[in-house]
């Protein structure tokens, strides 16, 4: 027949454009959009009606930790590449960008993509690639980067916190100078980590060590002193950064004044920012832990106004989840990882930093229906692809360009709302930080390179794992670093 699948009566929506178009699919890619009603007596093997629903690109999620070594604290992780890949499909995300971590004694990078392959490799339920996470650059690492780029990688996260991981300014010089050398984009953590283990130092001393204290020992300067850095970093070298999950106004508001002098700083926010607090880390017991990230929650309303903000008038480029699944009952230890016989109810110190969210991403940002529509498209899938080098064969409904990847949502005012409920997710996290939120919509089907993978109704995940495939990636399409001013110990 002349087409493999046709999504007909959605309303589609783009990062560029909206309308009452009919989608055919064949050889996994997008080969038409045509005006409703068009595609009327055209043979397809599969038809779905969307019933008026919004059409969207696949989220691409750019901000996935899966099966990582416990770097940022003491948990165990809860997600394989399996079960977070199939996590992601059922809230309509269709690609994840995950890390390869590179500890601190691994001197071939090489090897760590190598490894990682193995772990991801006929596990994904989603298309998938790797930013490399750099904890040891070295000279002969940094030599290692051309190497990167021929495995299809063209970016890296380096962290200005975590014993495990933090950076001195030198050393994120020396990264940003060799990946302006080879085109990489480096994404960077940015909280001061020596202020943050100061802080945290005095406040064991009091023995103020739960849960809530976390978010007392990271206050919003630690994050915007470390942003206002990182900016200055590149500006010195001229080279595109994007400064990783930002939580707070004010380091937002150095991020735009960076953006307003023409500097190609971008920014990523994640849902934890817009619908979480402190208040959520002062729980009774140890329930707080569940809500433990960093950057921490923040005090209320306005900072989740300034985040809001920022993703509307563009501050940020992304919204990522930062899916970093940790289990909370231990049922292999008996107990949660970080109790002990003197810290009944552990210390904050210790919580691995990190809360689930690949699956709600899209639906809560969506039903709070405070982003345009293009608008959540271009932070949840679009810019991702392009920043990262995967666009238009992401992000993207261009025919005969683009992957045949979809997320159909219902009918508007079709679901009753409903609050999300960790027992009807499908991560291998037993909590979710979004418990009881309310939500008015959800992917009805999913669809990956042309195949339904996710059915909400009746039917449930239709995909395989293994049907996800490795993206190599090229370079950033969004802009970044003129080179004239830049360091160049040569011009001298
Ligand atoms: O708390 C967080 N964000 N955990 C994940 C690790 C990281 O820094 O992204
Ligand atoms: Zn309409
Ligand atoms: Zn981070
Ligand atoms: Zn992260």
């Amino acid at each position: 027949s002349s087409y493999d699948l046709m999504i007909i009566n959605g309303l589609v929506v783009t990062a560029s454009d909206i309308g009452h178009y009919d989608v055919a699919i064949k050889n996994e890619k997008i080969a038409l959009l045509a005006p409703t009603g068009s595609l009327a007596g055209i043979e397809a093997d599969k038809v779905i009606d969307a019933e008026g629903g919004y059409v969207m690109p696949g989220g691409v999620d750019a901000h996935v930790h899966l099966e990582e070594p416990p770097l940022f604290g003491k948990g165990r992780s809860a997600d394989t590449y399996e079960t977070g890949t199939r996590s992601a499909i059922c809230g309509g995300t269709t690609t994840v960008i995950t890390f390869a971590p590179q500890s601190k004694d691994r001197t071939s990078l090489l090897s760590v993509l190598e490894e990682t392959h193995k772990k991801a490799e006929n596990n994904c339920y989603t298309d998938y690639s790797f930013h490399l996470l750099l904890s040891n650059p070295t000279p002969s690492i940094l030599n290692e980067f051309p190497n990167l780029r021929n495995e299809g990688i063209s970016s890296l996260k380096i962290y200005m916190t975590y014993e495990a991981l933090q950076l001195r300014d030198n050393q994120i010089l020396d990264v940003l100078l060799a990946a302006r050398k080879d085109s990489i984009t480096t994404m960077i953590h940015a909280e001061n980590g020596d202020i943050l283990s100061w802080m945290t130092d005095q406040l064991e001393q009091r023995g103020l060590v739960e849960p809530k204290y976390h978010a007392t020992s990271r206050p919003q300067l630690v994050e915007t002193e470390a942003t206002n850095r990182a900016i200055t970093l590149s500006e010195i070298i001229d080279t595109p950064i994007l400064i990783v999950h930002v939580s707070s106004p004010s380091a937002a508001t150095h991020i735009r004044n960076a953006q307003t002098r023409g500097l190609p700083i971008y920014a990523e926010t994640c849902p934890q920012y817009l619908f979480l607090t402190r208040d959520d880390l002062d729980k009774p017991g140890f329930e707080g832990a569940k809500c433990v990230c960093s950057p921490p929650p923040r005090e209320g309303k306005e900072d989740h106004e300034g985040i809001w903000l920022g993703l509307q008038n563009g501050t940020f480029t992304v919204l990522s989840s930062d899916h970093c699944p940790f289990v909370y009952e231990d049922a292999e230890l008996g107990k949660k990882s970080v109790i002990s016989a003197e810290f009944p109810l552990g210390r904050f110190r210790y919580i691995p930093n990190g809360c689930p969210g690949i699956e709600t991403r899209l639906p809560l940002v969506l039903s709070e229906a405070r982003l345009e529509l293009s608008k959540f498209v271009e932070v949840t899938s679009t810019n991702a692809a392009k920043l990262y080098g995967l666009y238009p064969r992401k992000g993207a409904l261009l025919p005969g360009l683009s992957d045949a990847d979809l997320v159909v949502w219902y009918p508007p005012g079709r679901l009753e709302e409903w609050r999300v409920r960790n027992e009807e997710l499908h991560h291998g996290v037993d909590y979710t930080p979004f418990e009881g939120r309310v939500v008015r919509n959800w992917p009805r089907y999913t669809v990956l390179r042309g195949k339904v993978v996710w059915e909400r109704d009746g039917v449930g995940v239709l995909g395989e794992k293994g049907w996800g495939r490795f993206l190599r990636r090229g370079v950033s399409s969004l802009g970044g670093g003129s080179k004239k001013e830049a360091w160049d110990v040569e011009r001298f």
